[in-house]
C-alpha cells in the first residue's frame, strides 16, 4: 500500500460544536473558524437558547466575535424544553438559521437542568419538527442513576430511541456523538432519516485514557469514553462511506481550573487541531480516502445544506499541540497538550 502524505478536501463543516459565549466564545471561535466552513452551534448556554430570538441573537455575537480574515457560518439549534411549541418550532424554520433542535435529557450533562424531563411533554413539538423537516439533535443517555454510566447511551436506544422513532417515523434525527457499539448498529439498520455524528476523541481513545498513570481530567467527558471494542466500532462506522454517519467534534471548553478540581467538568477541547486528530484516526485503519465524505459532504447532504466549495490540505507533518490557550478567565488545556499530531492542515 502506498502512503499518503498530502490529502485534500473540500473544506470540511462541524456538525456538533460548543462554542459558549463572551469572553470565552473570543478565545475559542478562530479555533474552528480556522478548519470548518460551518459548524452547528450547541445552545446549553446559560440561560439555554430556548428560541428563534434567542438563537438570532447567539448568532450575531459568534458573527461579531469572528476575526475578519475567517469566514465561517454559525448554523443555529434551539434548546428543547418541556414548553416549547409548536409555534416556536414554525418560527424556527422561518427564520432561515435555525438548523436543529437539541434536546439534553435533564441533568444529562454540561448547563441540562432545563433539558426535557419526559418526551411525552414535546409532542406538539416533535409532531412540527416531523411535519417541517426541522432535525431533532439527541444527546442520548439516560439519567437514571440506577443505570452505570458506562450503559447510559445503550439504555437510552431501548428506552427512548426506539419509541421515538416509532412515534415519529419520519423526524429527521442525529443520535449525537455516539460512543457505543450499540448506537452505531442502531443507527445503521435505521432508515435514512437517522443520522449519527462521531467525535475525533471517542475514535482516538477508549477509556483507559482517563487512568493512565493516574486520574486525567481532560479526558473526562460526556458520553463518557468506553471501551476499545466501542471505539472499534465508531471507527468501522465513521469509515464506512455510509452517508448516515458525519464529523461533529462536540468540542467543549472548559477552563483549566473547572476541570482540574474536585468536581471536574466533563468535556474535552479538541478544537484547536480536530481535522488533524481525524485524520489520526483514519489513517490508522489505512482510510484517509474516507475522510472527505465523513468531514465534508454527508453532514450537509444530510441537513439539505450546500457542500461547502473551498479546499483545505492536510499533510503528514508532525507538531505539537500548545500545552495551554488563554481563555476567559484563567488557561485551556487542548486535546493532546504538549504532545504530538501527526498531520497539519493548511487552508488553500
Ligand atoms: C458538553 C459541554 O461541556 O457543554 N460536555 C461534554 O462532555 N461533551 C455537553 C455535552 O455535549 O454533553
Ligand atoms: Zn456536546
Amino acid at each position: 500500500m502506498t502512503t499518503i502524505n498530502t490529502l485534500t478536501l473540500t473544506r470540511p463543516d462541524d456538525w456538533h460544536l460548543h462554542l459558549r459565549d463572551g469572553e470565552a466564545l473570543k478565545a475559542v471561535l478562530p479555533d474552528s473558524a480556522r478548519q470548518f466552513a460551518r459548524a452547528m452551534i450547541m445552545p446549553n448556554l446559560r440561560p439555554p437558547v430556548v428560541n428563534t430570538a434567542m438563537a438570532m441573537a447567539y448568532r450575531q455575537r459568534i458573527l461579531a466575535a469572528l476575526p475578519s480574515d475567517l469566514k465561517f457560518e454559525p448554523l443555529m439549534t434551539l434548546y428543547l424544553t418541556d414548553n416549547t411549541s409548536a409555534a416556536e418550532i414554525k418560527q424556527a424554520v422561518a427564520s432561515g438559521v435555525v438548523h436543529g433542535v437539541k434536546v439534553y435529557p435533564a441533568g444529562a450533562t454540561t448547563n441540562s437542568d432545563s433539558g426535557v424531563t419526559d418526551l411525552a411533554h414535546c409532542k406538539l413539538a416533535l409532531a412540527e419538527m416531523e411535519k417541517l423537516g426541522l432535525p431533532l439533535l439527541v444527546h442520548a443517555e439516560v439519567t437514571d442513576a440506577q443505570v452505570d454510566v458506562f450503559d447510559r447511551e445503550r439504555v437510552f436506544i431501548e428506552r427512548h430511541m426506539l419509541p421515538l422513532l416509532k412515534d415519529y417515523p419520519a423526524l429527521k434525527l442525529v443520535f449525537e456523538h455516539i460512543t457505543t457499539k450499540d448506537a452505531a448498529d442502531f443507527v445503521q439498520q435505521s432508515p435514512s432519516n437517522v443520522a449519527a455524528t462521531i467525535t475525533a476523541h471517542h475514535l482516538l481513545m477508549n477509556r483507559n485514557a482517563m487512568f493512565v498513570g493516574g486520574i486525567q481530567p481532560h479526558h473526562y467527558c460526556l458520553p463518557i469514553l468506553k471501551r476499545e471494542e466501542h471505539r472499534l466500532a465508531l471507527l468501522r462506522a465513521a469509515t464506512s462511506g455510509q452517508a448516515k454517519f458525519f464529523l461533529g467534534t462536540d468540542s467543549a471548553p472548559h477552563a483549566k481550573h473547572t476541570k482540574e478540581a474536585a468536581c471536574g467538568c466533563a468535556g474535552m477541547y479538541t478544537a484547536y487541531s480536530a481535522m488533524e486528530l481525524y485524520a489520526e484516526a483514519f489513517d490508522a485503519v489505512n482510510a484517509l480516502d474516507k475522510l472527505e465524505g465523513f468531514a465534508s459532504f454527508y453532514g450537509a447532504d444530510f441537513y439539505g445544506l450546500p457542500r461547502n466549495t473551498d479546499r483545505i490540505q492536510l499533510r503528514r507533518e508532525s507538531w505539537n499541540v500548545p500545552t495551554h490557550l488563554p481563555f476567559d478567565e484563567g488557561s485551556l488545556i487542548p486535546l493532546r497538550a504538549g504532545q504530538a499530531v501527526a498531520w497539519k492542515m493548511q487552508r488553500l
